[in-house]
């Protein structure tokens, strides 16, 4: 049987922290699902579908890995796809309590056959956030660390900024 996971998340947009999080999934697992979340109560900077083709063009040498987008609840989601693992990262201490919680509820909810494999971001991603990204480039801050140049290139684009 192959090993299959699902690395889910908002991804808006993705930066090398998540990048770093798939290559080494992707490392581990035989088929890496990358998903976007379809949040309808959330104001993203990115649609769903501007997300999922950032993450197609990151992931396009990566033979095991898919990109798709889901809506409702992970765990039905997952069963949909006969998935079992879902796989999160880990930055900080801060992250951990919220990840606990997300992790033990979709455990519960899914009649305990839903687990989360978390990995430890690689040291010079963890202090990147997807926000802070964005706050940055708002006021026309340097992003070249954070995400790859077509991402920068859009998130710049979204909020007018020349540079
Ligand atoms: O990148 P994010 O925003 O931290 O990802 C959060 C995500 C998408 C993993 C989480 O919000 C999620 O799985 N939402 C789907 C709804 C769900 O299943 N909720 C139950 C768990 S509390």
């Amino acid at each position: 049987m192959s090993s299959k996971a699902i690395y889910p998340g908002s991804f808006d947009p993705m930066t090398y922290g998540h990048m770093d999080i798939i290559r080494r999934s992707a490392e581990i697992f035989d088929e890496l699902t990358v998903s976007v979340l379809n949040n309808v109560n959330k104001t993203a900077l990115f649609s769903v579908e501007e997300r999922v083709n950032i993450l197609k063009e990151a992931t396009k040498d990566m033979k095991n890995v898919k990109v798709e987008s889901f809506q409702g609840l992970l765990i039905d989601y997952a069963r949909s796809k006969d998935i079992h693992v879902v796989i999160r990262g880990l930055r900080a201490i801060t992250d951990f309590e919220y990840e606990l919680q997300i992790a033990q509820t979709n455990r519960k909810l899914s009649g305990e056959t839903l687990d989360t494999m978390f990995l430890t971001t690689s040291l010079e991603y963890a202090y990147l956030s997807s926000s802070s990204v964005k706050e940055i480039a708002s006021f026309g801050g340097n992003i070249e660390a954070c995400v790859p140049d077509f991402v920068a290139k859009q998130i710049y684009d979204k909020y007018k900024v020349t540079r």
